[in-house]
């Protein structure tokens, strides 16, 4: 199989610079490909053979990434905002952590390199927990087609009394106040002994805006905590503290995919 590609695109998807701002560092003879200094940038390369650097410094290849995040509250699930800081913004700022064996490898500082990352589905600003971010468009849409029933499961913390019926009805489905339908759903209550707020384990397979909140709206509760527990197989590692991401292991992405 032909691995090669063009200089230019290399440099510009492990984030270096844009295309003319790449362009601009070869001509200033910044950038070498196996030792030798390279001015043009659409020549190709083999991402997996050459050695690529900048400034000296070596440019590590990823066609795909995956991390998990523990996704704090006040951040967006964007890659770009002018108003708040992003979940992209945020595992820039500082390397991933490791978990498995202690490797040398392995346990060395590592931070994300491709400049297409994206997090898969969104969060609220005020949602917190797992969040999954990578550039992998094919394991985002098989996870978030409503067709491939992934269940996303949620802690809900919701002000008012649910009704007597409300697991019945989520299991049928319901209609939002707004007229949408939603696919079945499964309600654990987990805590229902404080009289005006209930806990609860929410299991959907969709993923439209503000679901759960519109969810519970519809039941005639107010959703006033929330976090993703799960989404398909992959949990949030529990030694994730908020803002805090790893890389996916072998096998969770593996069973991911599956
Ligand atoms: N449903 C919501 O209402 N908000 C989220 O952040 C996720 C699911």
């Amino acid at each position: 199989m032909d691995r090669s590609m063009r200089l230019d695109r290399f440099l510009t998807e492990m984030g270096i610079g844009s295309r003319s701002q790449v362009k601009d560092m070869a001509r200033k003879g910044r950038i070498q490909v196996n030792g030798v200094t390279v001015k043009k940038t659409n020549e190709k390369i083999e991402p997996d053979r050459d050695l690529v650097t900048c400034d000296g410094i070596k440019v590590d290849y990823a066609e795909y990434e995956y991390y998990m995040l523990n996704k704090p509250q006040g951040v967006v699930s964007a890659t770009e905002d002018n108003l708040h800081e992003t979940v992209i913004d945020l595992i820039r700022k500082k390397p991933a952590k490791q978990k498995g064996s202690l490797e040398e490898e392995e346990n060395q500082a590592c931070r994300p390199k491709r400049s297409d990352l994206f997090p898969v589905g969104r969060l609220d600003i005020d949602t917190e927990r797992l969040l999954l971010i990578t550039n992998d468009g094919e394991l985002a849409h098989k996870l978030l087609s409503p067709k491939r029933h992934v269940d996303k499961r949620y802690f809900v913390r919701a002000a008012g009394t649910l009704p007597e019926d409300a697991q019945e009805r989520l299991k049928e489905g319901i209609t939002l106040l707004d007229g949408t339908r939603v696919m079945p759903a499964v309600l654990e209550i987990t805590d229902k002994s404080q009289e005006t707020v209930t806990e609860a384990i929410l299991t959907i397979r969709e993923g439209k805006f503000h679901q759960v909140k519109r969810m519970f709206e519809a039941l005639g509760g107010q959703v006033i905590f929330l976090k993703r527990l799960s989404m398909g197989s992959l949990k949030l590692d529990e030694s994730l503290k908020p803002g805090e991401y790893r890389p996916l292991l072998a096998e969770e992405l593996k069973r991911l995919k599956d």
